[in-house]
């Protein structure tokens, strides 16, 4: 008896600690067989947005509700057996802050809970959340004395009513920086500049080559205020590389392709005669040993 009831307080202290664990619900609401979503996770970039949450559901189903400070509650993933649910759509207002309800449903029609019960998000406002993604570096240019480069916007998965996507720019417009990091291939001195448009013009050393990335910065923000990094580019591995170079270069260039060309022309030329100077001479001589 005194064990049994040791047992059973063991187990309702170890079910409690876990429900505590698992979740901010009331562990004594709704039913044994439902567990309530936990570690609810925002996960966004370039504001596509989907919300992730555990565990893997056994005999129940998960249903997300979703609203904005002065929003109605919107479903979305109705009774699904996955642990996510994309809620990109949801969210378009980006400068509202929204909150996710993750309900556990039983499937079976015939059992009917009075109110299911369900987890809470924590509070996401995809404008100052989302992470911004990689920009990309659309074309660069070396001339004589100045490094143009020009950035591609990020694009996000809304669209204009003309159905082209908006970029991260058409967003966050003068709150969206670059910042362009270069330096003198092989060195390591580091400079940058920042731009409110998409464009750089920078002054830089002639003669040299530089390497370059950029990164976006959205300046209202406190956090989360940095973009990923572009990829490394350097002028000197460019394929308009030509545009590095002088046009004597270039010339040079030409006037040695055009020896070579005319190198190989001649000498084939040549052989060829060779050869049917020898094929004639080895039928004259046919009859004869060789000289
Ligand atoms: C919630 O996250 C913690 C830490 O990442 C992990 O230990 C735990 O197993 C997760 N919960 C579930 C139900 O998967
Ligand atoms: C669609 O509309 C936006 C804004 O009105 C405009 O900037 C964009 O160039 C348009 N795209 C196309 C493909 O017409």
């Amino acid at each position: 008896m005194a064990s049994a009831l040791d047992a059973l307080v063991a187990a309702c202290g170890r079910a409690l600690l876990l429900a505590a664990l698992l979740s901010q619900l009331d562990p004594c609401s709704g039913n044994s067989e439902l567990s309530t979503a936990v570690n609810i996770t925002w996960s966004s970039i370039n504001f596509k947005t989907i919300l992730q949450w555990q565990p893997v559901p056994t005999n129940y189903v998960y249903t997300v509700k979703i609203s904005g400070i002065n929003s109605n509650w919107e479903k979305v993933c109705v009774h699904t057996k996955e642990t996510e649910c994309d809620v990109t759509d949801k969210l378009e207002k980006v400068k509202d802050t929204y909150t996710a309800h993750i309900v556990s449903e039983m499937l079976s029609g015939t059992e009917k809970f009075e109110e299911p019960p369900y987890a809470i998000s924590p509070k996401f406002t995809p404008y100052n959340q989302t992470k911004i993604g990689t920009p990309g570096i659309q074309t660069y240019e070396l001339t004589d004395s100045k490094l143009k480069v020009l950035v591609e916007d990020p694009l996000t998965p809304y669209r204009f009513p003309n159905k082209s996507f908006k970029s991260i720019r058409e967003i966050f417009k003068n709150d969206l920086e670059y910042t362009l990091y270069y330096w003198k291939d092989q060195s390591t001195g580091k400079k940058e500049a920042t731009t409110k448009s998409n464009q750089f013009e920078i002054s830089i050393d002639k003669g040299e080559n530089y390497c370059f990335f950029v990164q976006a910065t959205i300046l209202s923000r406190r956090e989360n205020r940095k973009s990923q990094e572009s990829k490394v580019k350097c002028t000197s591995d460019q394929i308009n590389g030509v545009a590095a170079y002088g046009t004597e270069v270039i010339i040079i260039i030409a006037a040695v392709a055009i020896v070579i060309l005319i190198a190989i022309i001649g000498l084939s030329v040549t052989l060829y005669k060779c050869k049917k100077t020898r094929a004639a001479k080895e039928k004259e001589t046919m009859p004869l040993t060789d000289v």
